[in-house]
């Protein structure tokens, strides 16, 4: 089978170690590049967990080093969900550097996708900041992505304040350029990972895999403050899955905007509600359809 060239941007963070389990052992997919960019922890950690995670499994594959904060903004951490290393609850050897291209992530990225002869395939599962600056620099560049799929946004409510989802809330105007570039992004947004779930019973089948499997288990104790027996959602697995099983999922057309200014969402224009039917959940929300 003729493996489609891939190129991946992240920010490890234990659910990223997940998605990257998945499609770095896939037989469908050939990663050409992981860029690094700061996120659910600082650049020098995001970058060094790469490596960890490529020393862990063996795997020679190219490492570009992204932006350390936003375009605009000031950072944000999300090391109380992740561990302040990124990837707490596994002891992971220390990575050696030489998978460390000396050209920033923007240009790594540019390169690797004219070095290609094919079209690539790209997978965004942190702030989108390496992306934005890609796309500012090498516009040409995108009639050769076969397709961009990102871990990021939401279809409901947030959950790095009530409306803003953590990568697009790391970096907005990032992902702002994104979805105004034409690019055709396929968004797994928190709605989709929040049916992903992994319980306690899940990890313990986990830890049974071999060597892996003990590592994500040992990140799953960790991992969003041991919350396990609630479920643990797997938001970055989803963009893995999408590529690998898109039939596991329903999709919809949709114009995504990304709110930069802080403004609440429009107001809704008001429409003739039909009178709700008698809630079969006494005291559950009434829903009215339109
Ligand atoms: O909102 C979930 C996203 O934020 C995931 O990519 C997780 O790793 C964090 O970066
Ligand atoms: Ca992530």
């Amino acid at each position: 089978m003729n493996r489609k060239p891939l190129l991946i941007d992240t920010d490890p963070g234990i659910d990223d170690a997940i998605a990257l389990a998945i499609i770095l052992h896939s037989k469908e997919y050939d990663v050409r590049l992981i860029t690094s960019t700061a996120g659910n922890v600082g650049i020098d950690k995001t970058t060094k967990n790469i490596l960890k995670l490529l020393k862990f499994w063996n795997l020679d594959i190219p490492v570009a080093k992204g932006c350390a904060r936003p375009l605009v903004r000031p950072e944000i951490d999300a090391s109380g969900v992740h561990g302040d290393s990124g990837m707490d609850g596994y002891d992971f050897e220390e990575p050696d550097e030489r998978l460390l291209l000396d050209v920033p992530a923007a240009v790594a990225i540019h390169q690797k996708i004219q070095e290609s002869p094919d079209k690539v395939t790209m997978m965004a599962i942190g702030p989108l900041t390496n992306i934005a600056l890609w796309l500012r620099l090498y516009p040409e560049d995108k009639e050769k992505v076969e397709e961009f799929v990102i871990m990021g946004g939401s279809m409901g409510r947030g959950n790095s304040g009530v409306l803003a989802e953590y990568n697009c809330h790391y970096d907005p105007e990032a992902a702002k350029i994104l979805f105004d570039s034409g690019l055709p992004v396929v968004m797994m947004g928190l709605d989709v990972g929040l049916q992903a779930l992994v319980y306690p019973e899940d990890s313990a089948k986990i830890k049974t895999f071999g060597r892996t499997g003990e590592m994500i288990y040992g990140l799953l104790q960790r991992y969003r403050g041991k919350g396990l027996k609630q479920g643990l959602k797997m938001y970055d697995a989803c963009a893995s899955a999408y590529l690998l099983k898109p039939e596991l999922f329903g999709y919809v057309n949709a114009y995504v905007d990304v709110e930069t200014s802080g403004a609440p969402p429009p107001r809704q224009r008001s429409r003739s509600a039909k009178r709700a039917p008698p809630s079969p959940f006494p005291g559950r929300m009434r829903w009215t359809p339109f």
